[in-house]
This record gives C-alpha cells, structure tokens and sequence, in this order.
C-alpha cells in the first residue's frame, strides 16, 4: 500500500523551491539505482551528479533552455542527475562485472569465461543501434527505480528526456573518450507548493479495464 501511495504522491515537477535535499536521502536514491536490474548483470549505464550552483546554472543554459520548453525544474532543484548508457558492447564491458560477481559469490574469477565468450558473440552481432538501444533500456528501468526511491523519501524528482543529449554530453566531457551517452536526467529537490502550476492537479491513467488484458 506504501508504494501505491508514494507512487500517487509523486508528479512531474516542474517546480522546485531550491532546497536542498540531504546527502543520506541522495545516497539512498542512487543506491536504489544502483541496485536496479539490468539485462545479464552488466549495468550498462552510469550516473553524473550536479549539485545546485554554478555548473548547474552553465548547464542549464546550454542543455535545457529551450528544449523545448523552459524547464523550471533546473534552475530551481537540489541536484541534477543524470543516466548515461553504454553506446555499445565491448568484451571488457561484458567480462569485468561477470568477474567480478564470480569473485562476490567466492568462484574462481575465471568461473563464467566460457559464458562470457558466448555472451560477447551474442551481443556483438547486433548492430550499432540495437546495441546502443539494448543499453538505454537498462538505464530506463534504473531511472524508474531511482524515481520510486525519491518518492519514498518524500524527495521530488522529475523524469526528463527533453534535453540537448550531444551539448549534454560535451559539458559531461564524455562526448569522445567513453563511448556514454546520455540519455535522462532527473532533478530533485523539494515542490514549490506556491509556485508550480501542476501541484494540485489531478493524475490521469488509462482505466485498468483498457490498460489490461486477462487471457483466460
Ligand atoms: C521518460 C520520460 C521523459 C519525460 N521528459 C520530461 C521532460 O523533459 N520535461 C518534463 O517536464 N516532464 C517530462 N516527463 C514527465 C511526464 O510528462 C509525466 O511523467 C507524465 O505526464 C505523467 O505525469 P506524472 O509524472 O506527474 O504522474 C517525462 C516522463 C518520462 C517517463
């Protein structure tokens, strides 16, 4: 039931009152997104943090503003985070977590290579964009969970695509060098109760009788 009511509690917000959101509440949101799962154990995403102040200013005139619409959230959050993917598969990126989990559960660090040759030709015969996709999708379901975190914490967060990805990447310095690409940002922080237009507006879903489908 606690979910339920966290998940209602929780909007899109689009206005924040600048406070700023304390370091165990951060931790425990991106450990929440650590945590996630994603497809064969391999992360295939990572996260920047940017805290309120200077470099979140220079950012959101260069990767925000107008993108296309103002979006109040920036200049006006605790912390901006961001979820950058993989761009593609490479065997290190396969072999090095599959190792290391070996070595977490007491195996041999070589316990898995067989499996982690395999994994390497399976994934390395999709093309570019299936690869650069299949990664993406991951750091979505790790972006969900960090969102459900917030909510718990009584954190706001705003799920966001609506961003300059390659300026993003400049300012992130990973536009060459680490083959990450970013792909979502969430600010956090705490609801302008005054201020933000979408405060006290209702929620809309599609009802469950449309939304799904029993097979009997
Ligand atoms: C992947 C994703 C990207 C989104 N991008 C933006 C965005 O760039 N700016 C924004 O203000 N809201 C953005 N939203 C918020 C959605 O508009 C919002 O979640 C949706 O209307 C449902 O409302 P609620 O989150 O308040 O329940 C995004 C949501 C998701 C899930």
């Amino acid at each position: 039931m606690a979910l339920l009511e966290d998940l209602k509690w929780r909007y899109a917000t689009k206005k924040m009152n600048g406070k700023i959101v304390q370091q165990e509440k951060l931790d425990y949101i991106v450990e929440a997104a650590r945590l996630a799962p994603s497809s064969f154990g391999l992360q295939q995403y990572r996260i920047f943090i940017i805290k309120q102040g200077k470099k979140l200013e220079q950012i959101n005139e260069l990767v925000f503003k107008n993108f296309p619409f103002n979006q109040s959230q920036i200049s006006t959050c605790s912390h901006l985070l961001v979820w950058a993917a993989f761009s593609k598969y490479t065997f290190d990126r396969i072999q090095t977590p599959l190792r290391q989990t070996s070595i977490e559960r007491g195996q041999p660090e070589n316990y898995s290579d067989e499996y982690i040759k395999r994994l390497y030709v399976h994934l390395e015969s999709f093309d570019k964009n299936w690869q650069e996709n299949h990664c993406a999708k991951q750091a979505y379901l790790s972006f969900g969970i960090a969102l459900l975190a917030a909510a718990e914490q009584k954190v706001d967060a705003t799920p966001m695509e609506g961003f300059d990805k390659t300026k993003m990447d400049e300012f992130l310095g990973i536009s060459n060098q680490s083959e990450l690409k970013s792909v979502l940002a969430m600010p956090i922080g705490y609801r302008d109760e005054d201020n933000d237009w979408l405060v006290n507006l209702k929620k809309w879903r599609v009802p469950k009788s449309e939304f799904v489908t029993e097979i009997i």
